[in-house]
């Protein structure tokens, strides 16, 4: 199974997200072995759920995971987001750890209520420049899996894990493929030391047209969650296409 996550952070205003909703319906995609979904503002959410609920694209939170209901000005919980039809929710992007000061610990947090509420967690984990230069890449990825992945029930729940190097993200200096093959290979073989079971773990940062063929071959990516190039048909078609011939 090969997943296609377009992260349409908050570049669309709520017309502008349901013209590109709807114009994503009429394409009528049919993906085989394949999977794809969108995220858009909270404001949208409910509505685009709504346009593409005969279809088979999915819907996704860009955060979530709060307790269910309370004072939290300004918060949507997983299981209102959860309740207007959303399957997926991205967790701990590195713009939520870095702009918002997200923490390891509220990341698994969130995780865990995102379990409770149904939805499926897209973990998002990534280096930054400054690890690369001090040669902590590793370090800081395990770390950010550990945070999650200790202890936590996977019995009866599925999570995805992105790997997105921050420096990768938006600014078009997209990770080397085969680089991102090792980075990937490791994290698949970290992840056996917290549970038997297979996590997906796709690959974001820069991915466009041209590049995706290349991450979607690798052995160990199993799909790319895409932000700027996904947020115009024009550019984000060619990416569906692109992941459509080589699963068909
Ligand atoms: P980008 O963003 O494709 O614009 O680099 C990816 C992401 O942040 O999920």
């Amino acid at each position: 199974m090969k997943y296609i996550f377009a992260n349409w952070k908050m570049y669309l205003d709520f017309d502008e997200t349901l013209i590109l909703a709807n114009a994503l319906l009429r394409e009528k995609i049919e993906l085989t072995d394949a999977e794809l979904a969108v995220f858009p503002s909270n404001l949208a959410v409910r509505e685009v759920s709504m346009s593409l609920g005969a279809s088979s694209i999915a819907v996704g939170a860009q955060n979530s995971g709060y307790p269910e209901k309370g004072a939290y000005t300004g918060l949507v919980s997983a299981q209102m987001f959860a309740k207007v039809g959303c399957k997926y929710s991205l967790v701990g992007h590195s713009e939520r750890r870095y702009i918002f000061g997200e923490t390891n610990e509220d990341v698994r947090k969130k995780i865990e209520i995102c379990f409770d509420a149904g939805l499926i967690p897209v973990l998002c984990i990534g280096e930054t420049e400054k690890d690369v230069k001090e040669d902590k890449r590793e370090y800081r990825l395990k770390k950010q899996i550990m945070a999650v992945f200790d202890n936590l029930n996977l019995d009866n729940n599925d999570i995805i894990i992105a790997y997105e190097p921050v420096w990768a993200i938006g600014t078009g200096k997209n990770c080397d493929f085969t680089k991102a093959e090792e980075v990937h290979a490791m994290i698949k073989q970290e992840l056996k030391n917290y549970t038997k079971k297979e996590i997906s773990v796709i690959y974001g940062g820069s991915v466009n047209d041209k590049n995706v063929k290349s991450y979607i071959s690798l052995k160990n990516v199993d799909g790319v969650l895409v932000g700027g190039a996904s947020t115009k048909l024009e550019t984000f078609l060619p990416i569906i296409k692109e992941v459509q011939s080589l699963s068909n």
